[in-house]
């Protein structure tokens, strides 16, 4: 109530504007149908019809949660990015993104009239009702993403009429009737998941031939009839089928010899349904397999050769099938092994010495089998019994099956030849033997919950993919300036760029990045950084490169490749990075949901308080990113500040940008230890010398403790003085305390000893004389001294990796 004149002002606008809108309406159609003057109406104003049908949509769904209140104005607003999830060009809608926002009711036909519409993306809300049949009418959809929801009814087959289309996603929903064959006419699908319906009769034929496939899911559904065994394998690198889950279903028939043509299969599983015939011995040649499971169905036969050739197996699931024969020997080739499980077969004979070599087996299953003799005593020692019960022959892996020992050790006589052969470790056990399989019971149970975790992760890998992305038929122009918040990062042409991922928990393409939602978190010297959401949730830290500034392509890319390869816990992980047809550069990297360390510092509320352990597992965590950079690759970070060391949620320290100077013209990198100086962490030596060394980063590093013991930004001047200048005028004037944040200030004689003990160190880093200055490592030594317990907690880095498990499926 109290500034009345701001919001009447704020309306007055809008009402002119809503008039014009009106008024112009009529003749904006016009414009539209005349190429010549389509100019003025780029991002300015939804075209009539793009105007109607995104009413009617907004008419269907049931918008609980009050998110499409910013459709409240005539139109003017929607391509003015403040209608919430539109995106447009030339006026037209080409996105529609609104995934989490507890939408109901259902999808309008009226959708078919966004002529434009590239991208539908729903997925994550509580929509009913049946797929518009008008999507089929959608000449560039590219990406429908409507996975978890309520969809119901069939899947209408006009889909198959969108030529463009890249990714279909109708996972988890309730959808009923047949996979429409016609959807093999969409021959640039790239992954097409349908699982968790309720979907009935046979799999397509044309599945099996689309030229881009990659990801086929199917699983948990009413599927029935054989698998077709009509797989074409184009040997094209970068397009062919890698992950094929058909789990849960009712499918019949045998195993498609043609799978084996896939030379790029990764992952797959058709457990849970009846399939039955035996293991076709070509599926050995699948050299990238990583998981195959085919657990639970009517599977006979022997265990094939061949498999000893799959070097890549990590997980290997035969489990309740019908295979018969030995278990044979050169299984113990299979080296990556984690995960064998022969459970509920009809294996006979001995389980193979070999076995015991495979270092990574961690989860172990030969129950149920008609398997004897006895048990390796290594894969005894391992697994528990829970692993071998079930065969009445097998003995020697619990303290009730001790194999029959010869008569007596010293009356060795002929009869024990007829004895198994394999009595070589079999005496009566001693309590030190008991003990020992006790301990070996605990070791198993570990073993078994990491398996879990690395078994996650390698699925996940196993579906990171190098892909580029194809850009189809762009309609509107390349966006001219960088991406605001809510633009869709467009590459135009007809080439594609190329994606190359590093290691790393994340799955997406090329077109999954560039439609993701970007948000501007900040820019530097080497360009604007985003925070992206992909659209299964995933949020990724993108840097967009300015492009005058970077190296020759070739040159780019062996720099890129070797800063991929480097992996701290302390120093942010380049997962990918991108290169557009139009010479674009993207780095992608983790992201931080705290921040940076400056943001963290200097822009929280008064009511924030940053205590002393916090702080200090910063600094030891900073100084471990910089020594690692330092004396593990050899490497200057040229440019640490606050701004560039982010938190994630626990506060560990990621030190961003190292490395970056290597992709960057020598101009351009000089240019970059030239702006840092005046931030106020550049050491004095660099105005003259413009060389970076290990000494002017930790004159930064002893910058860094400086801010973190005093609160105080170095890009503010104190009475003319920098931060290392102010600490060191007070302290010769003994009033040391005066320079600690504080807060800090409310702690133990204990904390203070800790307070003056770090603040001498970073008066040491800042040392005007850079060979007086100590290096990274002795700094961190020093540090773990004055705080060892932060230091000790500090280690650790399984966040990332339970994440990474958590996504995984
Ligand atoms: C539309 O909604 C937004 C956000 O709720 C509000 O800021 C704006 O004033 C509204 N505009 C009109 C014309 O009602
Ligand atoms: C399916 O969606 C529901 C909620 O919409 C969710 O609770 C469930 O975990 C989802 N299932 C799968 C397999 O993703
Ligand atoms: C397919 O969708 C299901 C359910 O949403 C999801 O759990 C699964 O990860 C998806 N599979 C692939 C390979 O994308
Ligand atoms: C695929 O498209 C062609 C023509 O474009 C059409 O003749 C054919 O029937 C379509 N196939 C299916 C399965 O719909
Ligand atoms: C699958 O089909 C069977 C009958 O054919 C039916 O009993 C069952 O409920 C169906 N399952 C699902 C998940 O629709
Ligand atoms: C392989 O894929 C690329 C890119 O998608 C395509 O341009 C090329 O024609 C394909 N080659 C073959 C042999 O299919
Ligand atoms: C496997 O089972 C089928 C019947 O389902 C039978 O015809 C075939 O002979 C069996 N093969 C072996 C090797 O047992
Ligand atoms: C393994 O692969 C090699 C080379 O491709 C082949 O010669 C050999 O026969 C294969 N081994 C088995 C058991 O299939
Ligand atoms: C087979 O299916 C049953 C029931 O779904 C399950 O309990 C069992 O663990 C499965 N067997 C294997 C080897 O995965
Ligand atoms: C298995 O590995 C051994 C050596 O470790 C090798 O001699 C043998 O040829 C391999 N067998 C197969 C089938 O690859
Ligand atoms: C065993 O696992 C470790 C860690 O995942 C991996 O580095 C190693 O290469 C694996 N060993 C083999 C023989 O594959
Ligand atoms: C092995 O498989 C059997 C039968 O499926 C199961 O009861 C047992 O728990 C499994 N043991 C382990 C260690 O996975």
């Amino acid at each position: 109530m109290e500034n009345t004149s701001s919001p009447l002002s704020h309306e007055n606008t809008s009402f002119l504007l809503a008039y014009l809108f009106l008024f112009l309406l009529p003749f904006s159609s016009l414009h539209l149908v005349s190429a010549s003057s389509q100019h003025q109406w780029d991002g300015v104003t939804v075209t009539r019809p793009d105007y109607r049908a995104l009413r009617a949509i907004q008419r269907e769904l049931v918008d609980s949660k009050g998110f499409l209140r910013t459709w409240n104005d005539t139109g003017y607003g929607a391509c003015l990015g403040t209608w919430a999830g539109i995106k447009c060009v030339k006026g037209q809608v080409i996105s529609i993104q609104l995934p989490w926002r507890g939408l109901g009711g259902r999808i309008s036909e009226q959708i078919g009239q966004l002529r434009a519409l590239k991208k539908l993306s729903l997925h994550d809300n509580a929509l009913g009702g049946p797929l518009p049949r008008s999507l089929g009418f959608l000449p560039y959809l590219r990406g429908v993403y409507l996975f978890n929801n309520r969809l119901s009814g069939s899947i209408p087959p006009s889909i198959g009429n969108c030529h463009s289309l890249q990714t279909l996603d109708l996972s988890n929903n309730s959808l009923t009737g047949n996979i429409p064959p016609s959807l093999a006419n969409s021959t640039r699908l790239f992954r097409l998941n349908l699982s968790y319906n309720s979907l009935l009769g046979s799999m397509p034929v044309g599945l099996t031939r689309l030229p881009s496939l990659t990801i086929l899911a199917l699983q948990h559904n009413n599927l029935s009839g054989p698998v077709p065994d009509t797989w074409v394998g184009t040997g094209n690198k970068s397009d062919q089928l890698q992950v094929l889950s058909l789990d849960y279903n009712s499918l019949t028939g045998t195993i498609p010899v043609s799978l084996s043509k896939l030379s790029l299969l990764q992952q797959v599983s058709l457990s849970h349904n009846q399939i039955s015939g035996t293991i076709p011995d070509e599926l050995g040649t699948l050299s990238e397999l990583q998981l195959l499971d085919l657990s639970n169905n009517s599977i006979n036969g022997s265990f094939p050769f061949s498999f000893s050739n799959l070097s890549s197996l990590v997980s290997l699931n035969l489990g309740d099938n019908k295979l018969s024969g030995k278990i044979p020997s050169t299984i113990g080739n299979m080296s990556g092994i984690n995960l064998l499980d022969l459970s509920g077969n009809k294996f006979s004979g001995e389980i193979p010495d070999s076995l015991a070599g495979l270092t990574n087996l961690s989860d172990f299953n030969v129950s149920y089998n008609n398997l004897s003799g006895a048990v390796p005593s290594l894969l005894a020692k391992k697994f528990n019994s829970s692993s071998f019960v079930g065969n009445l022959e097998l003995c020697g892996y619990s303290t009730s099956t001790i194999c029959p020992s010869p008569p007596a050790p010293l009356t060795l006589s002929p009869a024990s030849a007829e004895a198994p052969k394999h009595h070589r470790h079999h005496r009566k056990l001693s309590i030190k033997d008991i003990i020992l399989i006790a301990v070996g019971g605990l070791l198993a149970i570990l073993l078994i919950l990491c398996l879990i975790l690395l078994c996650c992760l390698m699925k996940k890998k196993a579906s990171l993919k190098q892909k580029s992305g194809k850009m189809g038929d762009t309609i509107g122009k390349t966006e001219k300036e960088v991406p605001t918040a809510g633009t869709e990062v467009e590459a135009g042409g007809e080439m594609g760029g190329k994606l190359v991922h590093f290691d790393g928990p994340f799955v997406f393409t090329a077109d999954d990045l560039l439609c993701a939602t970007a948000e501007i978190m900040g820019k530097s010297t080497y360009g604007t950084a985003y925070k992206a959401t992909l659209d299964d949730g995933n949020q990724v830290s993108v840097k967009r490169l300015r492009e005058k500034t970077t190296k020759g392509l070739r040159e780019f890319e062996t720099e890129a490749a070797a800063l991929g390869k480097i992996r701290h816990q302390n120093l942010l992980a380049l997962r990918a990075y991108y290169l557009g047809p139009k010479g674009e550069k993207l780095l992608v990297f983790d992201y931080m949901p705290k921040g940076s360390l400056a943001s963290f510092l200097h822009a929280r509320g008064p009511e924030i308080v940053i205590d002393w352990p916090t702080r200090m597992k910063i600094a030891i965590g900073v100084t471990r990113g910089l020594d690692y950079l330092h004396t593990g690759e050899n490497m200057i970070h040229g440019n640490l500040t606050s701004s560039n060391i982010l938190l994630d949620e626990q506060n560990n320290a990621h030190i961003a940008d190292f490395g970056l100077s290597r992709l960057m013209t020598a101009a351009a990198s000089t240019n970059v230890i030239a702006t840092a100086g005046t931030l106020g962490y550049r050491a004095p030596e660099l105005l003259k010398l413009k060389n970076a060394s290990t000494k002017t980063d930790v004159y930064s590093l002893g910058v860094i403790i400086l801010e973190l013991l005093t609160g105080k930004s170095p890009g503010e001047p104190m009475n003319g003085m920098d931060l290392p200048q102010w600490v060191a005028s007070i302290v010769k004037e003994e009033w040391t305390n005066e320079v600690f944040d504080l807060e800090l200030m409310r702690n133990t004689p204990t904390t203070n000893d800790e307070l003056l003990n770090t603040l001498k160190l970073a008066l040491h880093c800042v040392d005007p004389s850079p060979a007086a200055r100590p290096e990274a490592q002795q700094v961190l030594q020093q540090l773990e001294e004055i705080k060892p317990e932060v230091a000790a907690a500090a280690g650790g880095q399984g966040d990332d990796d339970a994440k990474a498990a958590a996504i995984s499926q």
